[in-house]
């Protein structure tokens, strides 16, 4: 199966001022690390990161890019600028920016191949609501999002693609998936590429879980077959407690 990556994701935390020295805090928790460790920061913070990053198995993401490569869209980010400042990583579609920044199957679509086109590794994130659990809509929705989200894109490009698995009723809330739900849904995520694509593309994707991941639960859900690797928001903000999920994914 895909590459074992365990990525923090900042959101709208930590200063450019404290970042460095967290960064380098990362890399020396994490020595050792038996899967690619990422932490993906707030715009402002990436240039301190990358350079806190500098010399160190740890790499950088931003948490989102803009889809043109230049002109007039004030207030983004394009996807040379975040090359130029070293960064490797880009999370996509992430269910916060879906939810308050109006971004749509279609805009991750064009962000997606924006990423792959310029070298940058999306992190593509996917996950239902409580309420489409609830109305035993998951797998429909997740093909959906899966399907626009890979719409254009051919085979080779494809397997370049980290998934996140992130149930928003999971995010932040304390409540993570069991490891069979998170298991059935990273299982059912590869057989819709399989489906879109062929078996080796499928399995050569790294499909992540997220959502109240912490230190007490990463080993559970990454020793299940079709989880191979993780992206953390809040456990990601304390390098020791980071480092354990690290440690987690052997
Ligand atoms: P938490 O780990 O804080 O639940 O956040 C998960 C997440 O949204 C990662 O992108």
């Amino acid at each position: 199966m895909g590459k074992y990556i365990i990525a923090g994701n900042w959101k709208m935390n930590k200063l450019p001022s404290e970042t460095c020295a967290f960064v380098k805090e990362v890399a020396a928790a994490t020595v050792g690390a038996q899967c690619e460790v990422v932490c993906c920061t707030p715009f402002t913070n990436l240039a301190e990161a990358v350079k806190g990053a500098q010399g160190t198995h740890v790499s950088i993401g931003a948490e989102n890019l803009h889809f043109e490569d230049k002109g007039a869209y004030t207030g983004e980010v394009s996807a040379d600028m975040l090359l130029d400042l070293g960064v490797k990583y880009v999370i996509i579609g992430h269910s916060e920016r879906r939810q308050y920044f109006a971004e749509t199957d279609e805009t991750v679509n064009l962000k997606v191949k924006k990423a792959l086109e310029k070298g940058l590794i999306p992190i593509l994130c996917v996950g239902e609501s409580l309420e489409q659990r609830e109305a035993g809509i998951t797998m429909d929705l997740i093909t959906i999002q899966i399907k626009k989200a890979f719409a254009g894109i051919s085979a080779e490009n494809a397997a370049k693609v980290v998934i996140a698995y992130e149930p928003i009723w999971a995010i932040g809330t304390g409540k993570t998936a069991t490891a069979e739900q998170a298991e059935e849904v990273c299982g059912a995520i590869r057989g819709v590429l399989a489906g879109l694509y062929d078996e080796p593309t499928a399995k050569t994707v790294t499909i992540q879980y997220g959502g109240s991941m912490n230190a007490g639960n990463a080993a559970e859900l990454l020793a299940k077959p079709n989880i191979d690797g993780g992206l953390i928001g809040g456990a990601s903000l304390k390098s020791a407690d980071f480092a354990k999920i690290v440690e987690a994914a052997k």
